[in-house]
C-alpha cells in the first residue's frame, strides 16, 4: 500500500502526516507533496518540525516538492487536507481512476485547516487532527 498525503505547500500538514503515519507503522510506503510550488526543496516550517519533535517525530530531513499526475499512478491512495486541495489535485487527473484515489483526510465538512499564518495553537490542533487521522487510516489498511 502506497500512500501519498498532499496539502498546499508541503511544509506544514502533509509531512507531518507523513511523519506520523511512518511513525505509526513503518512498513507503510508514504511520501507527501503540496499542490503549489511555493517552497520547492525546502523543509517543513520550523513550527512544525518543533511540533512534531514535541511527539517524539522527526521530520526534519523532509523535503517540499509539487503534486505531478504522475503520482495517480504511484501511489494507492491519495490523502488530502482541504477542499482547495481536493479540486487542485482532481483537476490534474487524467480518468475516473485517478479521481477514485483522492481521500479526504478528515473529511469534506472537516477539513485540516491550514496553520501557516496563525499561532503555535493551530499547529498543536492539526498535530491532533492528523494523529487520530492517521491512527484510522493505519486501521483500516490493517483490516485489508
Ligand atoms: P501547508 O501550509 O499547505 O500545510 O504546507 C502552507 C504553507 C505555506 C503556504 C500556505 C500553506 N504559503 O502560502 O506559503
Amino acid at each position: 500500500m502506497k500512500i501519498l498525503f498532499v496539502c498546499l505547500g508541503n511544509i506544514c500538514r502533509s509531512p507531518l502526516a507523513e511523519g506520523i503515519l511512518r511513525h505509526i507503522n513503518s512498513n507503510i510506503m508514504v511520501d507527501s507533496a503540496g499542490t503549489s510550488n511555493y517552497h520547492l526543496g525546502s523543509p517543513p516550517d520550523r513550527r512544525m518540525i518543533e511540533t512534531a519533535q514535541s511527539y517524539g517525530i522527526d521530520i526534519s530531513n523532509l523535503t517540499a516538492r509539487q503534486f505531478t499526475t504522475e503520482d495517480f499512478n504511484r501511489f494507492d491512495k491519495i490523502f488530502i487536507m482541504d477542499n482547495e486541495n481536493y479540486r487542485n489535485v482532481v483537476a490534474l487527473a487524467e480518468n475516473e481512476s485517478h479521481i477514485e484515489k483522492v481521500h479526504y483526510t478528515l473529511s469534506k465538512q472537516n477539513n485540516v485547516p491550514d496553520p501557516y499564518f496563525g499561532g503555535k495553537d493551530g499547529f498543536i490542533q492539526v498535530y491532533e487532527m492528523l494523529h487520530e487521522a492517521c491512527q484510522t487510516i493505519n486501521d483500516e489498511i490493517q483490516e485489508r
